[in-house]
């Protein structure tokens, strides 16, 4: 059965007191639409439909960075989610499989909830997702009849009874193309919110003498995200997901609770995550690296056997090969640092390429940034970088080379070069005492002036 989703993104979200729109704010770094979208992802789906609204266009370049392939429905007042899908209906014309919605605001919904669902399809005209809450707040409630469901009853319009139901509507939906555009015709608004509510869909069907069902799923895949206080408990609990299925595949987190992912991080069985770690974005992390305590890593890629911090940061394009080290208070960016280099203390290292087994000495900086333009410094193999070297870039230094620690390079240097640059030494002989002495005098006759 093909298969088109369609994902809801019209909303202002009133209640998130912010002038960015609902879908745009982020969970582990990704904004709320991503997590759906990966969601819908997994399916396979035909078409994928994503209904903006409040901040248009803003939402729909979001969702074409994130998808290129997505149409985008434009819903230019929002009159509720039924007449949200409706507005989907002129771009899956002539479509004829299954429709999934999906709530942007609900981004943990699983790959096997999705599959249940539509297996669920087989037996029933129309599919909703529910879940038993132990406090079913502001959610619509399910209203069953055996395994049959009877119909959806939104909080505000539900009698005190209804509200006892602790089976909640997630907002998922399934059905046929056909079924619900043509029940989605007939939806009124009569109800408190004046709203055209998705969730009378359930009554038309069976008004119709269609069958409709519920797949249950756990209450944590269902969080929906309408205020920043269910912001902040959905990004715990994305944290809380992820420590514990990494902890599963193998990855060894020796304070999970200080260990922060993104929606994107990956990391090998074996690898080993001290405190107090950070992942941004497009992280990964190979079996059996070593990341110590209290570094940030985005963009970046750590082979196995490479060691990074304490007190590291890796910023994007920062490729750490095999069995590097990356010691404490070294910032890498943009630079391929090639098997078993050593860069231990106090460097930056960006726009650069270093070769193998090289050592940076501590303190040094690839000064990449003349102030307008980036350029590359590229390092060979073995090369012996001396503490406080400046690398004023564009710059080569050919393998085996050494340069002289406190040296400010500005040209090339050949393979197996020593390069010195910087000012001889002279040593006065007693002249240290002799300064010491002038500099007193002087501090006296500026007291006694006071
Ligand atoms: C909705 C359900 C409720 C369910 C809850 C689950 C309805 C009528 N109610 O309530 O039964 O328990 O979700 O989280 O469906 N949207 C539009 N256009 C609109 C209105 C909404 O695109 O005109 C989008 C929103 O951006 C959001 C989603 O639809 O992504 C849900 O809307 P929201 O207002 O948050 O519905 P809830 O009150 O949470
Ligand atoms: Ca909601």
């Amino acid at each position: 059965m093909s298969i088109a989703v369609v994902i809801l993104a019209a909303g202002k979200g009133t209640r998130m007191e912010s002038d960015l729109p609902k879908a745009l704010h982020k969970i582990a770094h990704a904004p709320l639409l991503t997590h759906a979208m990966r969601a819908a992802s997994s399916l396979s789906a035909e078409k994928t439909v994503v209904v903006v609204g409040h901040k248009a266009d803003v939402v729909a370049q979001a969702a074409k960075e994130i998808n290129p392939e997505v149409l985008i429905a434009r819903q230019d007042t929002q009159l509720g989610t039924a007449h949200a899908v409706a507005q989907a209906c002129p771009s899956l014309d002539g479509f004829e499989g299954d429709i999934l919605v999906l709530y942007a605001d609900t981004p943990f919904i699983s790959q096997q909830t999705l599959a249940n669902i539509q297996n669920a399809r087989l037996d029933a005209d129309l599919v909703v997702l529910g879940f038993e809450a132990r406090d079913p707040g502001n959610y619509g409630r399910l209203v069953t009849d055996g395994s049959q469901l009877k119909r959806i009853v939104e909080f505000k319009d539900a009698s005190e009874q209804e509200r006892q139901i602790i089976l909640c509507n997630s907002g998922v939906m399934a059905a046929s193309a056909h079924d619900l555009f043509s029940m989605i015709e007939h939806i009124g608004n009569e109800n408190i919110s004046k709203e055209f509510y998705l969730t009378d869909c359930v009554e038309l069907a069976r008004q119709a003498g269609k069958t409709a069902s519920v797949v249950k799923c756990d209450a944590a895949e269902t969080l929906g995200v309408n205020s920043r206080a269910d912001l902040a408990i959905a990004e715990a609990a994305f944290q809380n997901h992820a420590r514990s299925s990494s902890i599963a595949d193998g990855v060894t987190l020796l304070a999970p609770d200080t260990v922060f992912f993104s929606f994107d991080t990956v990391i090998g069985r074996g690898a080993v995550i001290e405190q107090n770690v950070v992942f941004g974005p497009g992280a990964t992390i190979e079996s059996g690296a070593h990341i110590r305590a209290f570094s940030h890593i985005e963009g970046a890629h750590v082979a196995r056997g490479a060691t990074v911090g304490p007190y590291a940061r890796l910023r994007p394009g920062a490729e750490i090969s095999e069995n590097v080290r990356i010691g404490n208070f070294v910032e890498v960016k943009n630079a391929q640092i090639a098997q078993g280099a050593k860069i231990n203390h106090l460097s930056y290292v960006g726009n650069a390429e270093i070769g193998q087994e090289t050592n940076i000495g501590a303190g040094s900086v690839t000064c990449n940034y003349d102030g307008v333009m980036k350029h590359k410094t590229k390092i060979g193999s073995r090369v012996f970088i001396g503490s406080n070297t400046m690398m004023v870039a564009p710059l080569k230094i050919g393998d085996d080379a050494i340069t002289a620690s406190g040296s400010v390079i500005t040209r090339d240097v050949p393979a197996k070069a020593l390069a010195v640059g910087r000012a001889d030494q002279v040593n006065k002989i007693g002249l240290a005492g002799k300064l010491i002495n002038l500099l007193k005098k002087r501090k006296q006759r500026k007291d006694l002036d006071l």
